[in-house]
């Protein structure tokens, strides 16, 4: 191997291949280095480690790099209901985390201007993000990046806002420091207010998760979720059906207090794919309030979440081919 095709290797496990073939001249190499999504303390580091790296091959005098970032096309993944309290931010939050087990750079938002949740979730609670020339840097949360309404008020503050500044709120968030996210988690408040229609309107996801109960009603509520999306063309995901058949704490059985397939069979009425049943269980809540994500672990809980992370990540690959 020559001296440059072991250091274009080097560079690109260096850079998670992020730089160009390198090319030496007279002494003088060169190359394009993509910085893109890079915050600049990274970008700089970036840069001159591949500068050190290129110095130290035989025959290299001078180091050019030639940075280029492009504006990633970040996908926005909406988890939305038509009711409250379904078990939106608790998918969101475990899809986020079983994302990123499975190697996707992941960030998630808590849109919730009015029951923000993610904080106490995540284990972020009193956290305060920091930011840099206006833009907001998201903290972590069990290991994911993140940023909720919870962490930009008082706690306790009652959030009387006004619609503008919900979406205000929004906007700084989603397009806050996500360095080389590729996808963002959005948990949304539920209903179809203002937040919705700026989302829709604003900031155009790339597509949409449903979470529904199995009991009638909230499917009919899905639905009403599943038409304003439709009506923006937005597209749908699919179905996640939450606290689906309850899991005995015990001998962990599932047994099925409002009927199985329900939502199964709406999700096929509506022309949806259906992505998960997560089954009602309580150490699904008790990990949640103590902010052990079930995703985070290794156990049986965290496997409908790894299931459901799998198929949103089929959808995004196929959606980048
Ligand atoms: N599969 C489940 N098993 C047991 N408890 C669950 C499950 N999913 C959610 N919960 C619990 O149900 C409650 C509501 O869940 P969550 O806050 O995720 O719903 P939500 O749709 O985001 O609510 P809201 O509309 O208020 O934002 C929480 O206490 C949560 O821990
Ligand atoms: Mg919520």
């Amino acid at each position: 191997m020559t001296d440059l095709s072991a250091l274009s290797q080097r560079l690109a496990s260096l850079t998670g291949n992020r730089t160009s073939t390198p090319r030496l001249r007279d002494g003088v190499l060169t190359l394009v280095l993509d910085v893109s999504g890079l915050a600049r303390d990274a970008r700089v580091a970036m840069a001159e480690a591949v500068e050190r790296e290129a110095r130290a091959v035989p025959g290299v005098e001078d180091v050019r790099i030639a940075q280029t970032a492009e504006k990633r096309d970040r996908a926005i993944v909406a988890v939305a209901s038509g009711k409250g309290g379904v078990g939106k931010s608790t998918v969101s939050a475990n899809l986020a985390i079983a994302l990123a087990k499975l190697g996707v750079r992941v960030g998630l938002v808590d849109a919730d201007i009015y029951g923000p949740s993610q904080p106490r979730l995540l284990a972020s609670e009193g956290e305060k993000p920091q930011a840099e020339e206006k833009q907001l840097i998201p903290i972590r949360g069990a290991g994911v990046p993140m940023l909720s309404m919870g962490h930009l008020v008082q706690p306790g503050q009652a959030i009387a806002w006004r619609g503008p500044m919900a979406a205000n709120a929004l906007g700084q968030m989603i397009d806050a420091r996500w360095d080389d996210a590729e996808v963002l988690i959005v948990d949304m408040p539920p209903g179809t207010g203002d937040v919705q229609l700026s989302m829709i309107q604003k900031h155009k996801p790339a597509g949409v998760v449903i979470v529904s109960t199995p009991q009638d009603l909230a499917l009919i509520d899905a639905t009403r979720a599943v038409n304003l999306f439709e009506q923006a063309h937005v597209p749908m995901i699919g179905l996640v059906e939450n606290m689906a058949g309850y899991a005995c704490p015990h001998c962990g059985e599932i047994s099925d207090p409002f009927g199985s397939g329900g939502a199964e069979s709406a999700a096929g009425v509506m022309g949806m794919a259906f992505l998960a049943r997560i089954p009602l269980s309580i150490a699904i809540r008790t990990a949640s309030d103590a902010g052990t994500p079930p995703a985070a672990g290794t156990g049986p809980d965290a496997e409908p979440f790894m299931a459901l992370a799998g198929r949103v990540k089929e959808w995004l690959d196929r959606r980048q081919a």
